[in-house]
């Protein structure tokens, strides 16, 4: 039988070898200027066998970090290190987007620059800890509310990074607009209390990943941006239930932009989910891991179906650099160490072996 997973797609103007996306996982890796270490390159590249790699979450702008050790790209040398990561994947055939991530209110002055506020788009704190600097868990703190003025700001870094993630040799980026970061506190009505053009009413609500991913796909090409959402996500103090009007609006007005493509995270079934698939235009990616399983099995009948075009696939690739081998030839794959998700270092990070690589075989 021949599985739909391991057939080519056409994205944007990239081609994938196969259906499998690597999702983006944050490892924290990258020293206090937000520039990634050499293993990196080589930890992207082992994953080279993915259709598509979507780089762990990166600041566009040192505004934008919310735990140390993530990387940015809003400086040259953190560019440099990308542009290295990007050469050792293209090698190998494979692709990679970069995603970008600004975290809001889930953040703490330790990681900002001197003076720079944490900040979202209403002054509603998240009831949960946040990590400073130093690695000290600690209540997050109240945000400031965005001026317009600063959206405008927030807006052209982002633009500004994507120009420079594309500059370095990324196939695009990803505009994380899940998981209660800035998009997604923007998109939820308890976040978002704003009064203004950017709050209110789901249209507005939807504005400023609307605006966002217009002036994205105005930098570098809309068939060069991609966009993740979480509907009815709750991590991050979220509650984002009864919102599905203003992820319709989004929708539609992404609608004539035609982005690369549109990430959903999904956490339960929905009609919302099967209302977004059909209006959405371009190539609708999906992931079911934290709801079922992200094994070849749950995904492949996803794929044939026609419920999505292709699946992303998280703790997998940690532990199985060469899953798509291990999935083609039926090779066991090896379980994930969540205690070094997180953790510096190359331990769990670069030495999880292929499968050629094991002695037995
Ligand atoms: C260690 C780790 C880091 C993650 N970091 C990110 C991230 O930076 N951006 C993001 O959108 N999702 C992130 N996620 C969520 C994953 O992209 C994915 O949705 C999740 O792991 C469920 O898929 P899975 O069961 O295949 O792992 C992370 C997940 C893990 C396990």
């Amino acid at each position: 039988m021949t599985h739909t997973i391991f057939q080519p797609w056409r994205l944007g103007r990239a081609e994938l070898a196969n259906r499998v996306v690597m999702a983006p996982m944050t490892r924290n890796r990258a020293d206090v200027r937000g520039v990634l270490p050499a293993s990196a390159v080589t930890y992207y590249e082992q994953r080279a066998g993915a259709g598509l790699i979507i780089s762990e979450a990166t600041q566009p702008s040192a505004a934008g970090q919310g735990y140390p050790g993530t990387p940015g790209i809003h400086d040259d040398a953190q560019q440099e290190v990308w542009a290295q990561v990007a050469d050792a994947v293209h090698a190998r055939g494979g692709r990679i987007f970069c995603q970008l991530m600004h975290t809001g209110r889930i953040s703490h002055e330790s990681l900002l620059p001197p003076g720079v506020p944490v900040v979202a788009p209403s002054a509603v704190r998240a009831d949960l800890e946040v990590e400073t600097l130093d690695g000290a868990k600690v209540p997050a703190p109240m945000p400031k509310e965005l001026t317009v003025e600063e959206i405008r700001q927030t807006i052209e870094d982002f633009a500004a990074a994507a120009r420079r993630a594309v500059d370095a040799g990324m196939d695009g980026v990803e505009l994380h607009g899940a998981n209660g970061y800035l998009l997604h506190q923007f998109l939820s009505p308890g976040t978002n209390r704003r009064t203004d053009a950017y709050g209110g009413t789901p249209g507005n609500r939807a504005r400023f990943v609307v605006e966002l991913v217009q002036a994205v796909a105005e930098r570098i090409g809309a068939d060069r941006v991609g966009l993740r959402i979480s509907p009815g996500g709750q991590f991050n103090d979220m509650a984002d239930k009864d919102n599905d009007d203003t992820y319709l609006a989004l929708v539609e007005a992404l609608q004539a932009v035609r982005p690369a493509y549109l990430h959903t995270l999904r956490r339960r079934s929905s009609r919302l989910h099967e209302q977004v698939r059909d209006l959405w235009p371009t190539t609708y990616i999906m992931n079911t891991g934290y709801l079922g399983s992200s094994e070849l099995d749950d995904l492949e009948p996803i794929l044939a179906g026609g419920q999505a075009d292709l699946v992303s696939v998280g703790r997998l690739f940690i532990a199985n650099p060469d899953l798509l081998e291990r999935w083609r030839h039926d090779h066991p794959r090896a379980a994930w160490d969540e205690d070094t998700f997180y953790t510096g270092g190359d331990r769990g990070y670069i030495d999880y072996p292929a499968i050629g690589t094991h002695k037995e075989n």
